[in-house]
């Protein structure tokens, strides 16, 4: 049995004090669901709030990116090292805002998932279509390479603890959601290039999240379908009643 993971993204939002709010907030909401992952992701600048503020709870932390370098001339870019340092555990890779905006490439993906892995830190990769890959059919096609690619090199036993997130892009912070048929056959589709990669135990151990205006009203929903592990919440994970109502789903 895949335990279920429900990681709320952040993105840019929330100070410092209002990590704190957040997290004062959600912590009681969330005390007694041991049989989910609770991931909370801030920004870079407010992790060693949140990591304060989340002691002793059974929240974990996440950060959004991270580089792949150890350390050096990289302006503003944060190293594995610097994550852990914090108390971090698990980091969001490749999510489609960075591909969009910031030119990650899945060969760059690849490289963070590597380091990642060999720091102790679990990456959380995304991976998702365009809508107007979607209208071409080619959805299971390019989250299949794009799973492939960031996978690359690595081994069966490090596959299985990498979570993969699959958030079609046209459904992010649109309030459009994948059915949940359909995300769960994409989900399914992952699973299987994971197989065809690692082998059937990897793809069954592997953990995968749905992303993309999941909320409280459709996450049972989701949750409910055999392939789906998790959530990856963006703006449903910025409210402590929303996001915890997720994490019962
Ligand atoms: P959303 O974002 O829940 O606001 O759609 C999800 C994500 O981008 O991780």
């Amino acid at each position: 049995m895949r335990k279920p993971i429900i990681a709320g993204n952040w993105k840019m939002n929330k100070t410092a004090e209002e990590t704190k709010a957040l997290i004062k907030d959600l912590i009681p909401l969330v005390s007694d669901t041991d049989n989910v992952d609770v991931i909370v992701c801030p920004p870079f600048v407010n992790l060693a709030t949140a990591a304060e503020a989340l002691a002793g709870s059974n929240i974990k932390l996440g950060a959004q990116n991270m580089h792949f370098e150890k350390s050096g001339a990289f302006t503003g870019e944060v190293s594995a090292d610097m994550l852990l340092a914090f108390g971090v555990k698990y980091v969001i890779l490749g999510h489609s805002e960075r591909r969009q905006y910031f030119g990650e490439t899945d060969e760059g993906v690849n490289k963070k998932v590597k380091v990642a892995l060999q720091a102790g830190l679990v990456p959380i990769v995304c991976v998702g279509e365009t809508l107007e890959e979607r209208e071409a059919g080619i959805t299971s096609e390019i989250v299949c390479k794009q799973t492939k690619l960031a996978m690359l090199g690595i081994s069966a036993e490090e596959a299985k603890g990498v979570v993969l997130a699959y958030e079609p892009i046209w459904a992010i912070g649109t309030g459009k959601t994948a059915t949940a048929d359909d995300a769960n056959d994409t989900i399914g589709a992952i699973r299987n290039a994971v197989k065809e990669v690692f082998g059937e135990d990897t793809a069954q151990s592997v953990r995968i999240q749905y992303g993309g205006s999941m909320k409280p009203g459709n996450a049972s929903e989701l949750m409910a379908k055999s392939e789906i592990d998790g959530g990856l919440i963006g703006g449903a994970a910025l409210k402590a009643e929303d996001f915890s109502q997720i994490v019962k789903f």
